[in-house]
């Protein structure tokens, strides 16, 4: 099997570990909100196109689940659950054992995923770090491969933004929202690059008949990203740090050589991407909408939605600012929180996930 990650280490910018104010374990309640939207999609994803006849010639009599960016739970659990109790319901006492690999970035705190693995599962576990742009399962050894709120992280930032004279130097920004079209231009190439990988990988490490699972934010066709939550949430920590940059804490420059790698995919794309892949066919895919469903943003305090945001995105800042600024970026986020959710409530919120059910051919 070939890893092409063996040679160098990934950029990885994995949730906050450990279980305190600012872990990703107290502040996902917005991924798990997106989890549960898609749990019907799932069940229905399962009993209509699962098929075990599929699975018969598998050498080993174990059903294979991956979590792909697992992150630190509980979130995971949840979604493994799910997915296993749609299973059984479909093929009942016929079930084999269970095996599970939660898959996320070596970074990742796994000591707090294993610590917090629940008592009662039915199912063995089993830590599976690595990047999964790249191979991480043997061939053939997967029967149902899911990805919740991960495939949206690039790789790495894509080279013409980093480099300051591209046309593609995103300066003053730290997203692409408002940007010239070539700074677009180069997170869209590498988002594809990524995908066409991803495919490519999980096509190799599915069973014939195998199922995967895609949640991902999405952006609906027409729809600037200035007007959807991630581009606001992004512009406005751009913001904070334009202006701790203009009280001379930190240099211009720095922001402008900063960008969030992550890039919001259209189900056009999504669909494109597959087809090109050719492994896989296409069982389901819908645009839900979370925001809207959980009443998120209205059910929330501001300083709550200020920690879930820090929970995810302070490493990425971390790495590039130091602690320090992280302290600054977060505390003013905190107490502009209130700010931010009013753009968020006149937000585009509708069809701002995407949920995508493939069954590998
Ligand atoms: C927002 S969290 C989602 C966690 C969990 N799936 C959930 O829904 O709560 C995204 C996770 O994806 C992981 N991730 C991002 N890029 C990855 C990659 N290339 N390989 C493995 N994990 C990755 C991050 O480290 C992070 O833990």
């Amino acid at each position: 099997m070939s890893n092409n990650n063996a040679t160098s280490v990934p950029e990885a910018y994995p949730m906050n570990g450990g279980d305190g104010t600012y872990s990703y374990t107290k502040n996902s309640s917005y991924q798990r909100a997106a989890a549960n939207v898609a749990k019907t999609l799932i069940d229905e994803a399962i009993a209509e196109k699962l098929d075990i006849e599929d699975f018969s010639s598998a050498s080993s009599n174990a059903f294979r689940i991956a979590d792909l960016g697992c992150s630190v739970g509980p979130n995971t659990f949840a979604c493994v659950q799910n997915i296993m109790e749609a299973v059984k319901q479909k093929y009942g006492s016929q079930m084999p054992d269970f095996h599970v690999f939660f898959n996320d970035h070596a970074a990742n705190d796994f000591n707090t995923l294993f610590a917090s693995l629940p008592p009662e599962r039915h199912y063995s576990a089993a830590g599976v770090p690595g990047s999964f742009h790249g191979r991480l399962f043997p061939e053939a050894s997967l029967h149902f491969a899911h990805s919740s709120y991960a495939t949206h992280w690039l790789s790495k930032l894509p080279e013409e933004v980093t480099n300051k004279n591209s046309p593609a130097w995103n300066k003053g920004k730290i997203y692409y929202t408002t940007s010239p079209d070539q700074v677009f231009n180069a997170f869209a190439a590498q988002f594809r690059t990524d995908m066409a990988i991803f495919l490519e990988a999980r096509a190799k490490e599915l069973a014939a008949g195998g199922m995967m699972v895609l949640i991902m934010q999405t952006i609906p066709d027409g729809i600037h990203h200035s007007r959807i939550p991630t581009g606001i949430m992004f512009d406005f920590l751009g913001s904070i740090l334009m202006e701790i940059a203009k009280e001379g804490l930190i240099s211009e420059e720095e922001v402008d050589s900063f960008n969030i790698p992550v890039y919001t995919t259209t189900p056009n794309e999504m669909a494109e991407l597959v087809e090109r892949n050719g492994s896989f066919s296409i069982v389901k895919m819908e645009s839900t909408s979370p925001w809207l469903k959980v009443g998120h943003i209205v059910n929330n305090t501001p300083q709550k939605l200020a920690r879930e945001l820090r929970a995810g995105m302070e490493g990425v800042f971390k790495t590039h600012f130091g602690s320090d600024i992280v302290n600054q970026v977060f505390d003013r986020l905190n107490d502009k929180s209130g700010q931010l959710i009013n753009q968020l409530e006149s937000s585009h919120r509708q069809g701002t996930q995407l949920f995508l059910a493939l069954k590998r051919k």
